[in-house]
């Protein structure tokens, strides 16, 4: 006779027992969350707790709220799940991009590019990012108001178009840009015809032309050789080779850095004005940061050596990242049975995790709408309690490659704004916060900066 475990014995529950509403037929709730966006998950948060299902276009959803979702989808079982079919609206655009990859195809692609975006490949890009920087944000006093996010859009979209698409001159960099926003703009396309006058056909010809500058480019690096030396990221994936000899391909290499141009741009954008933002509302902060900064630069220009002893500057990041988390949903199509919290989620479904709702639970951050970046630090830790509880930078096999590379962005960002000027924001802290919509509040932000 065989003798079952008490866990064989637990029932688990089906999808229908799950809280939620699937809403109309097909479209299910899809207009509540493409308008509503981030209140979609606070308003059902609130109704219905960490575990609801819903319909989105047509197909069956289940979103899972808190630090042992984000282990499971992001982690544990993350073979369980497909990215490629998670973020599938963003496929036509950059199909081939690393987080539309799977398996092994993911893992062999993700290894040949990784060297690019860690220790020494880093620190080689140093230099171009300090100067790009400083002469970007060089006139900010001389403007009455300063738009951050429009601006910070840009500023990252230079940084990006000479980095990772090789741009060389001012001109480039304008050419290379237009085309990407034009690229971005079919993001938005209900129909996806590529045929001219739509804005879908009109981004399919930016994305072509785009590919009509890089193939030219990378034929003269690859003809000029020592691509090991490039301090850029496009010499440095082709410069790439694994264990086998494996190289990436031209087509490789352009996919890839397309995909890199749209997963580096508006997301820093966007965590870097929600951190101007906070500081510009809390004087006390930008006070502590100059005194570390001081001690430590000791009047000396910012290098890649000071990154690692600024732990201030690293806290108000990870508060920012808390707060302001640019990527707060991140859904996955369920390929393979999943069991959560005792429901079967069946192959077919999809599935969501949210650092933004993970990042404002009271168990694991203490008044969470605050901005306390002391959090961060010891004896505190709050990110600590939980290997899952700070994800805005995602985690697992699909986690943000360039972590590395936007923190070294941003923070070259801050100590340069930071030695240069004091600013104060609008609108008034006290009258937005907590921002519960951060993406449709940013457009608001604007910064006053005077010399100091
Ligand atoms: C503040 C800035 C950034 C934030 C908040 C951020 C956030 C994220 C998140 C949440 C993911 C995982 C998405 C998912 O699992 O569904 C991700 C993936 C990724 N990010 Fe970032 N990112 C940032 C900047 C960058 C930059 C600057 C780059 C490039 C230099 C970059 C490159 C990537 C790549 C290539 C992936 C896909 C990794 C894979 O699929 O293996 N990110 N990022």
């Amino acid at each position: 006779m065989m003798i079952e475990s008490p866990q064989s014995l637990q029932r688990l529950k089906s999808t229908e027992e799950m809280p939620g509403d699937y809403g109309l037929p097909w479209i299910g709730e899809t207009f509540e969350l493409f308008s509503r966006e981030e209140r979609f998950y606070w308003r059902h948060f609130h109704k219905y707790g960490p575990i609801f299902k819903t319909r989105i276009l047509g197909q069956k959803f289940a979103f899972l709220f808190g630090p042992e979702a984000n282990r499971l989808v992001l982690m544990e079982q993350s073979d369980h799940v497909s990215t490629t079919l998670g973020w599938a609206f963003l496929k036509p655009l950059f199909g081939n991009g690393l987080l539309f990859l799977e398996g092994e195809e993911h893992r062999a692609t993700r290894r040949l590019m990784y060297p690019a975006f860690h220790g020494r490949a880093i620190a080689s890009y140093f230099e171009t990012v300090q100067t790009l920087v400083q002469a970007f944000v060089k006139d900010w006093a001389k403007q009455d108001s300063v738009s951050l996010v429009s601006e910070f859009r840009k500023l990252t979209l230079i940084i990006a178009s000479r980095l990772f698409l090789g741009t060389q001159t001012d001109r480039e960099v304008e050419q290379t840009s237009q085309w990407f926003l034009e690229l971005l703009t079919g993001r938005l396309a209900v129909t996806r015809l590529d045929v001219p006058f739509t804005a879908y056909g009109r981004s399919q010809r930016a994305r072509r032309q785009l590919v009509n500058f890089l193939r030219p480019v990378i034929q003269q690096r690859l003809r000029q050789g020592n691509l090991e030396a490039s301090q850029d990221v496009l010499g440095l994936l082709l410069a790439a080779v694994d264990e086998n000899g494996d190289r990436l391909s031209e087509t490789e290499v352009i996919n890839q850095s397309l995909f890199l141009l749209v997963a580096g741009h508006e997301t820093t954008a966007t965590l870097l004005t929600w951190l101007i933002f906070e500081l510009g509302a809390h004087p006390e902060w930008r006070s502590r940061l100059r005194a570390e900064q001081a001690e430590v630069l000791k009047n000396e220009p910012l290098n890649i050596s000071h990154l690692k002893q600024l732990p201030l500057f690293t806290n108000v990041l990870k508060e920012a990242e808390r707060l302001y988390p640019p990527v707060y949903g991140m859904p996955r199509g369920v390929i393979k049975d999943i069991e959560y919290a005792g429901y079967r989620i069946p192959a077919g479904w999809y599935v969501d995790v949210s650092p933004m709702v993970t990042h404002r639970l009271p168990e694991l951050y203490s008044d969470p709408d605050r901005f306390d970046p002391d959090r961060f630090a010891p004896p505190r830790e709050e990110d600590k309690k939980h290997p899952f509880a700070l994800v805005g930078f995602g985690s697992g096999p699909h986690g943000c490659l360039g972590f590395e590379f936007a923190q070294m962005e941003m923070k070259i960002i801050l100590s340069t704004l930071l030695r240069q000027y004091d600013w104060t924001v609008t609108p008034e802290r006290s009258s937005i916060a907590p921002v519960i919509q951060p993406s449709k509040t940013q457009n608001q932000v604007r910064a006053h900066f005077r010399p100091i």
